[in-house]
Parts: structure tokens; sequence; C-alpha cells
């Protein structure tokens, strides 16, 4: 059944405000311009992904129908996207009291419509219940980091999460690699945190870097594509996805497609 789904990446991280959510929008951007169909499935109670793609906030079924046995997934997606909203908090609630409440999502993803091939979810700012659902899902998981300090700290919970999960629930799931995002590689902290996570992650790190821009929050206001908003800044998740699909079997193929996204962006 698992061999059947598409390549399944979970998006996570500690701490909050580490671009998991533009992580997961723009990669969807990206992939879905290169011709690969992908679901984007917004596993936070904040519900940001589903307002970055400016879907109507009363949009039904989400989710938190799908946890609750309410609603397929199939239902559930809306342009592509199985939307979330603050009811997700009180369907996470009612969750832990459940048999099996870790493979939830898992099961429900099953049967997620057999012609996408690629599925990402952003996970909520914490390693609680939610995001465990999102690593039994999944076949990779990538971890965001902000480029400060404590960026390593943050990985490594987020990585023991991950582990903890692929030890007991989900054998299949993979470190797709971490991203360090929201960069400014002409500060120390930026290089420092790099050079940290590559000494503990090695080649385990995307080479790519994401680079801060107020642009970012510019276009999710606006509920645009930064690739349209901002090329120039676009070209790192443009590298990003290529670097990603090449460590993903099944989709090595696809990243030469992506090639052509990169370079027809106007910059
Ligand atoms: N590369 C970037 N440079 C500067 N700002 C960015 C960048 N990427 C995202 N942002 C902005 O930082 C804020 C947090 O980004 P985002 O929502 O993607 O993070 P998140 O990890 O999903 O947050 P949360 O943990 O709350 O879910 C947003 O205002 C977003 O527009
Ligand atoms: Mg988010």
């Amino acid at each position: 059944m698992s061999q059947a789904m598409a390549p399944t990446i979970a998006v996570l991280s500690q701490k909050g405000g580490t671009g998991k959510t533009t992580t997961v929008r723009t990669l969807a951007d990206v992939l879905r311009r290169g011709g690969i169909r992908t679901l984007a499935i917004d596993l936070d109670p904040q519900g940001n992904l589903s307002d970055y793609f400016d879907l109507p906030t009363d949009v039904e079924p989400t989710i938190a129908d799908v946890l609750a046995g309410r609603a397929s997934v199939a239902e559930a997606i809306h342009q592509d996207l199985v939307p979330a909203n603050l009811s997700l908090a009180e369907a996470e609630l009612a969750l832990g009291g459940k048999m099996g409440r870790e493979q939830t999502l898992g099961r429900a993803l099953a049967k997620a419509p057999a012609d996408y091939e690629a599925i990402l979810i952003d996970c909520p700012p914490s390693l609680g219940l939610l995001t465990v659902n999102a690593l039994v899902a999944a076949d990779y998981a990538l971890i965001t980091a902000e480029a400060q300090y404590f960026a390593l700290q943050g990985v490594e919970q987020a990585m023991e999460v991950v582990e903890l999960a692929r030890d007991s629930l989900n054998p299949r799931l993979t470190l797709l690699g971490v991203l360090l995002n929201l960069a400014d590689m002409r500060t120390v902290h930026s290089r420092e945190a790099l050079a940290s996570l590559q000494e503990r992650f090695g080649e385990r790190v995307f080479a790519t870097v994401i680079r801060a821009s107020i642009a970012y929050a510019e276009s999710a206001e606006r509920a645009r594509s930064i690739l349209d908003y901002r090329p120039d800044l676009g070209a790192d998740y443009a590298a990003l996805a290529a670097e990603a699909l090449a460590r993903i079997p099944g989709l090595t193929d696809a990243a030469g497609r992506l090639a052509s996204v990169a370079q027809s962006s106007p910059t």
C-alpha cells in the first residue's frame, strides 16, 4: 500500500517561525510548475498554509474532519490542498484519547487519490501528536531551521522525534534533509549556524540555503507565490526542490523538469 503512494514529505521544526509553511507552499509551487502533481496538507491549527494559498477560511471539510473520521482525504481536497483551521486543535485533543492515535493521518492518506506524485505536509510549531502523525504518514522528514544561534539545538530536538517515530512506528521514515532558512550569509551567526549543522548532519544539510528577505512576508500577505513576486529569491526554492528530488527515488527523473522552472523565471 505504501509503495503505491506518492512520496510524502513532512516539513517540521521544533521552533516556530522557521519558514515551514513558506517552504511547503513554495515547494508545492515549484513542483506543480514542473508538472509534478502535488498535494499539500495543512496540519497546523493556525491554518497559515490555507491562508497562503488564499483558500476561503470557512471551506469544509478540513483536515480536522479527516482526523475525526468524518471525511476522507479525497473529500477534503480543495484546489490540491487539504486545509486546516482552529477546529484542528479540537480534533487533536479528541485524537489524544484514541487507539492508534499516531497512525490516524497515515491511514487516511493511504487512501488519498492515486494520481498525486508528491504529498507535502506542513506541521505545526510543536513536536506533539500532530507532528508525530505527519511523521508516521511520511516517507521523508524535512527539518527547517532558522539561521540563528540555537539552530542546532532545535534541529537536534526535531531529529530525536524523527528517530523516535522511525524506531517505534514508521521504519520507512528517512531524513530528507536539514534546511537552513531565513539566512543572511553576510552575518556571522548565519554562517555559524550553517557550519554547526554541517558538522553535525554532514551532507544531509541541503547545500541550498534560503535567503532571508522581507519580500516573503509581503508575498504571503498578498497570497502570491514568491516565484512570481520575487523570482530572483524564488530561485532558492527551485534549487532546493532540485536537491530534494534528487534524494527521492521515483522523483529523481522529475528533477530534470524543474530546471526549466528556474530558467523560465524572469529576473
Ligand atoms: N526566507 C524568508 N525570509 C524572511 N522572512 C521569511 C522567509 N520565509 C518566511 N518568512 C516569513 O517568516 C514568517 C514565518 O514564516 P512561516 O510561516 O513560513 O514559518 P513557520 O515555520 O511555518 O511558522 P509557524 O511555526 O508559526 O508555523 C512569516 O511572516 C513569513 O512570511
Ligand atoms: Mg507554519
